[in-house]
């Protein structure tokens, strides 16, 4: 079974940016999390982190096809404004959960719709990075390896 982990925009300045709203760890860290989770559970874990919406896309339809059981996406801020990973989304058909280390609906009004919820399974906010761990834990619950 494989899990992918995405994270959009921004993200790869986690511990560093804005570390009042998103924390100090870092993606590295978050990352190396998620691997020893998933290897712990028997599962092949693949996170890509990108600052263009076309990359995150790509990785979406490469999804589609190698066996991926569960995107675990956090699109930062695409997910208020990306049709097309909606769109990349809803070609692939395993699980999709959507997460976001702050509560967006605490946030500015902008960030309170989401593309991506159209399409989510889950939606985790507000847990900080943490909410990335829960996803992982559903997937590993809620999925069938294979
Ligand atoms: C975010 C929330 C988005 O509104 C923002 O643009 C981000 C990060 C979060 O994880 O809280 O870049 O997705």
């Amino acid at each position: 079974g494989k899990v992918l982990v995405l994270h959009g925009p921004n993200l790869n300045l986690l511990g560093t940016r804005q570390p009042e709203i998103y924390g100090y760890e870092t993606l590295d860290d978050v990352d190396s999390a998620l691997r020893e989770k998933a290897i712990l559970a028997g599962w092949d874990i693949h996170c890509l982190q990108s600052n263009h919406e076309g990359e995150l896309i790509d990785a979406i339809h490469t999804a589609r096809l190698d066996g991926t059981v569960a995107i675990i996406i956090n699109p930062a801020a695409y997910t208020h404004t990306s049709v097309a990973i909606l769109d990349a989304l809803n070609a692939f058909e395993g699980k999709v959960f959507e997460v976001h280390i702050s509560n967006v609906h605490q946030r500015e009004s902008f960030r309170h719709h989401s593309y991506v919820s159209l399409r989510a399974d889950g939606v985790i906010a507000g847990l900080g990075t943490r909410g990335y761990r829960a996803a992982l834990d559903a997937v590993i619950e809620a999925t069938q390896p294979t």
